[in-house]
């Protein structure tokens, strides 16, 4: 009887299944009321007493041995079948949501992309900047009204520390450490001390450009922002420069395009007047090249600076500023298809 209860204890090691139905058949013969084991159990009561002990312990060690192996076999099938324990590559993806790019990242891009077709690489610099960056490499004079607690968010002052209130920092600190030529796009958050409305806010976002080299003239000016509206917006559109006054720019001018929705008769949105502002600029201020180590005599530069917010209204009409940090998602999702 012992070899028969070894016989079966080597079988029930070897045995294998590949469905639940399988892994039941098995659990009938071996451990039901007529299954092998019980089987064993009632030819027990012929067992000669002093076999009793071990073949008693033999028969219940093939029971374990079965029950273990049973239920073993039994979660490796539930598990197959759920699919879990193994991946099948060939099976169609489950479609995933992809998310949008925010509308000033969309227009950010569009514009670097434009200027990097004319040259210009993108540098970027720190928000939190000193007052010699932001301010006095550029020209700002000891009682420019920026200089105010009013328009500027401090950190500390004396030394000063402060968040950059336009991205031309970043121009100085790649004047300084650069020499011409200079071509550069300089993308990046500015802040400044506004109450928050649908007009303003108390950060937004520039693209500030520079370029500087021998012979750089306001016509080389001109003609590069006449390039970036018509790839901005659209072959039809017209520029017009108007005087204006910047510390780091002489002389310095306001550019406006020819309204975009109404092509230039003229509508609510222009005013009425056919033309709307979207950037300002101007020929680098030879004081500001000399401060940062370029020598004006042999240099000349042009810069222009725009709000991302700005250009992103024209293109898409969103007129209210907070939309764009509010990440609400229907607003966002309206972006899906832009580009
Ligand atoms: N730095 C200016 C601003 O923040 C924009 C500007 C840049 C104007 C370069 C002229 C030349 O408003």
């Amino acid at each position: 009887m012992l070899d028969k209860i070894n016989a079966l204890k080597t079988e029930v090691e070897a045995l294998q299944a590949s469905s639940a139905e399988e892994v039941e058949a098995l659990r009938l013969k071996y451990l039901s009321k007529k299954g092998a084991v019980s089987q064993l159990m009632a030819d027990f009561r012929n067992v000669p007493a002093d076999q009793k002990k071990a073949i008693g312990m033999a028969i219940n060690e093939l029971k374990t041995l079965a029950t273990d192996k049973i239920n073993a076999l039994k979660e490796a099938t539930e598990l197959a079948e759920d699919g879990t324990d193994e991946i099948d590559l060939t099976r169609t993806a489950s479609p995933m949501r992809l998310g949008t790019r925010h509308p000033l990242s969309i227009v950010r891009q569009e514009i670097v992309s434009i200027f990097g077709r004319l040259g210009y690489a993108v540098e970027q610099g720190p928000e939190i900047e000193d007052d010699w960056h932001v301010f006095s490499a550029l020209n700002f004079a000891a009682d420019h009204p920026a200089r105010d607690m009013q328009d500027t968010f401090f950190i500390q002052r004396n030394p000063d520390v402060l968040l950059r209130t336009h991205t031309s920092s970043v121009q100085t600190r790649v004047m300084e450490r650069s020499k011409p030529p200079i071509r550069i796009l300089c993308p990046g958050r500015v802040y400044r001390n506004e109450a928050i409305s649908a007009r303003a806010h108390c950060f937004f976002h520039q693209v500030e450009g520079l370029y500087i080299d021998k012979g750089v003239s306001f016509a080389d000016l001109k003609q590069s922002l006449l390039y970036f509206a018509r790839e901005m917006f659209g072959p039809e559109t017209k520029i017009r420069l108007r005087p204006s006054y910047f510390p780091f720019t002489e002389p310095s001018a306001e550019m406006d395009i020819s309204c975009n929705l109404c092509g230039g008769k003229g509508c609510g949105f222009c005013k009425g007047t056919g033309w709307v502002e979207i950037l300002g600029c101007g020929m680098v201020d030879p004081n500001v090249l000399d401060a940062c180590g370029i020598d004006s005599k042999e240099y000349s530069g042009f810069a222009f600076g725009m709000g991302v917010e700005r250009i992103t209204n024209l293109k898409y009409r969103v007129n209210d500023l907070r939309l764009f940090s509010e990440n609400d998602r229907r607003f966002l999702n309206e972006f899906t298809h832009a580009h």
